[in-house]
């Protein structure tokens, strides 16, 4: 998604610039541009395509003097991602150049409007409007300027803007999309995300919707929507800039990968204590758990797919019925959700627009709403009743891992404190699970390990187009995210299916030397898969089947396995995806793919 810097002080901007937007590429982009005040007024330079011609285009910044200026990633929405569709956009007396993030929903009348007073328009970008309507309202208050402009404009954004005529001021406006100052020794930063400012200052200022500031290198004044003069307090940003690289790894998927045991440490510890769970912070009296008739949970993507190992476990252990539904599905129908419906949020980001959108029509509908969400203060995190961290750490590889397996673990915490709340669960089996879920980070550990024998597998099936996986429930549940992983990161083909539904149709698809692999770790319904198995190889299928550890027979079965560390079967779903994560890695790196950043693919889907 698309990514803002700016930069205000006295040293040259635009490497700064450049700096910035680096550490923003894992968001996905296809074009880049920078905008700096100078002698000759504002000097933009921008350019499709990676960052590094961007750079080759400003000798890194090094062609381009001045100390005050705002730089952008574009991950095209409207208009194709060219050079001219690259931000920043400049108004036609180049007084004014703007970054933005999001979508202004009613560009097209204001474009008309533009157009009608004699405005001309060089992009097909709904951003361009803004410059224009800066240049209009202008009267040499720029505070004023902005404001005139922000109430033309319907939507969600968050913008970047300078005028020449203030040489070094930035101007940063935050509606309904992520904008961070940061405050420095005298300069001061924004960017969408705080990746770009930590290795510049740890101390930042998080807008709120309808907030602007303007920021001089020794200033900086916050205002409400009314225009009214605020004080925010900075918060401090302990992640270590390390933390936000790579740490010697190859790629950081590979890296957060690694990270999963830590991670779920992280997620899990501080919320088992004795034999049960306890989460601070969780607003669900046990009065208002009793009144509950049913859950439902709503996510996008990956986060979706904890949100179906959610489903089983809580209808298991809480015997409440519960629905998974995909964000931007459930935004659009009339689901039956009252205030008696728990509505369960997963997002690693907390900013992706479609589950935004979700958690509010939820809201509107009376629902007690739960977030379940990695990145702190994120909008979904402050927008649900209660919100429990993933404590993951920063996910910076477009393809989630670390983030998926924490909302997991911490999903799987949430059912058996919400069984035992309700009195559906008995002591010795709360214990039990208890004890399971402490232990997951070693069998996360123990299913890394394996790494070198996922690699070698990896390297053997790699040349597949297309393949399968399958999977009976809780196995189904992880057929679904293994699947995506891979088809993500190595452009593979690949389908997740029940294993019990594919002879009603898809069947047709197995032939000679297709790949199926096969997810057979739940122990009372292995015959049922054991004989899905059967019914692709007599079709000509290869088979990787994934096992628990000791399962001597899928040996026979299949003409690989992947043993995954045995767990209760309920906790089963971390130990079983680790060894898929690594085989999506290795497949799409022995392809040569850019495993980071994925063709087509953002990392924090802000818009619709
Ligand atoms: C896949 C992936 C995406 C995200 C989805 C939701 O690897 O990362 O499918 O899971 O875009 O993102 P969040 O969790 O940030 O809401």
């Amino acid at each position: 998604m698309c990514g803002i810097v700016g930069f205000t002080g006295t040293e040259r901007a635009a490497p700064v610039l450049l700096e910035g937007l680096k550490r923003l590429e894992y968001r996905g982009y296809d074009s880049a541009g920078l905008a700096v005040i100078n002698d000759n007024g504002i000097e933009t330079a921008r350019a499709s395509g990676r960052l590094e011609n961007l750079c080759a285009l400003t000798d890194n910044g090094e062609k381009i003097s001045g100390v005050c200026g705002i730089g952008h990633t574009r991950w095209a929405t409207h208009g194709a991602p060219t050079e001219l569709n690259a931000h920043p956009h400049v108004s036609n007396d180049g007084r004014f150049a703007v970054v933005h993030n999001g979508i202004i929903e009613n560009y097209a009348a204001l474009r008309e409007e533009l157009t009608k007073k004699g405005y001309s328009f060089s992009s097909d970008t709904d951003t361009e409007v803004v410059a224009h309507l800066l240049e209009m309202y202008f009267n040499g208050d720029l505070k004023k300027t902005v404001m005139k402009t922000v109430a033309r404009l319907e939507g969600s954004y968050a913008l970047g803007i300078v005028c020449s005529e203030f040489p070094d001021t930035l101007v940063a406006v935050r509606c309904a999309s992520p904008l961070i100052i940061g405050v420095g020794a005298g300069a001061e930063y924004f960017a969408s995300d705080v990746t770009a400012l930590i290795c510049h200052t740890r101390s930042v200022i998080y807008l709120e919707d309808g907030e602007f500031a303007l920021m001089k290198p020794d200033s900086l004044t916050v205002y409400d929507p009314a225009g009214r003069e605020i004080q925010k307090k900075a918060s401090h940003i302990d992640w270590s800039v390390e933390a936000a690289e790579k740490g010697g790894y190859e790629h950081f998927m590979l890296k957060e990968i690694m990270e999963q045991p830590n991670a779920l440490r992280a997620a899990i510890e501080p919320r088992l204590k004795g034999d049960g769970v306890v989460f601070d912070g969780l607003d669900l009296s046990d009065e208002w758990l009793r009144e509950m008739t049913g859950v439902v949970i709503t996510a996008c993507g990956s986060a979706y797919h904890a949100g179906c190992v959610g489903r089983d476990l809580i209808e298991s252990l809480c015997r409440v019925p519960v629905r998974v539904e995909v964000a931007s599905e459930l935004r659009y129908r009339d689901p039956i959700i009252d205030a008696h419906t728990l509505v369960i949020i997963i997002s690693q980001s907390g900013e992706t627009a479609d589950t935004i959108a979700a958690l509010n029509e939820c809201k509107r509908r009376g629902a007690k709403t739960v977030g379940i969400v990695n990145v702190v203060d994120s909008t979904i995190a402050k927008s649900a009743d209660s919100v429990l961290y993933t404590w993951a750490g920063p996910e910076i590889a477009v393809a989630t891992t670390k983030g998926y397996t924490t909302q997991v673990a911490v999903l799987t915490m949430l059912a058996v404190y919400m069984a035992d709340k309700l009195g559906r669960i008995d002591e010795n089996r709360c214990a039990e699970l208890v004890r399971g879920i402490a232990s997951l980070p070693e069998r996360c550990q123990r299913a890394i390990d394996m790494n070198g024998r996922i690699e070698r597998l990896a390297r053997k099936y790699k040349d597949n187009a297309s393949l399968f996986f399958i999977g009976r429930n809780l196995d189904y549940a992880v057929c679904l995210e293994a699947s995506l992983k891979l088809k993500e990161i190595s452009y593979i083909h690949s389908e997740a299916y029940a294993a019990g539904e594919l002879k009603h149709g898809t069947i047709a698809l197995i032939e000679e030397g297709r790949l199926v692999i096969a997810l057979a770790c739940r122990k009372e319904l292995y015959e049922k898969t054991a004989g899905n198995i059967r019914e692709v190889k007599a079709r000509g299928a290869r088979v990787l089947g994934v096992a628990v550890e000791g399962d001597r027979r899928m040996l026979t079965e299949a003409d690989d396995v992947i043993f995954v560390p045995r767990a209760d079967p309920l906790l089963m779903p971390i130990p079983e995806t680790v060894p898929l994560q690594l085989f999506a890695y290795y497949v799409a790196k022995a392809n040569g793919c850019d495993v980071d950043k994925p063709k087509n693919l953002a990392k924090s889907v802000t818009v619709e």
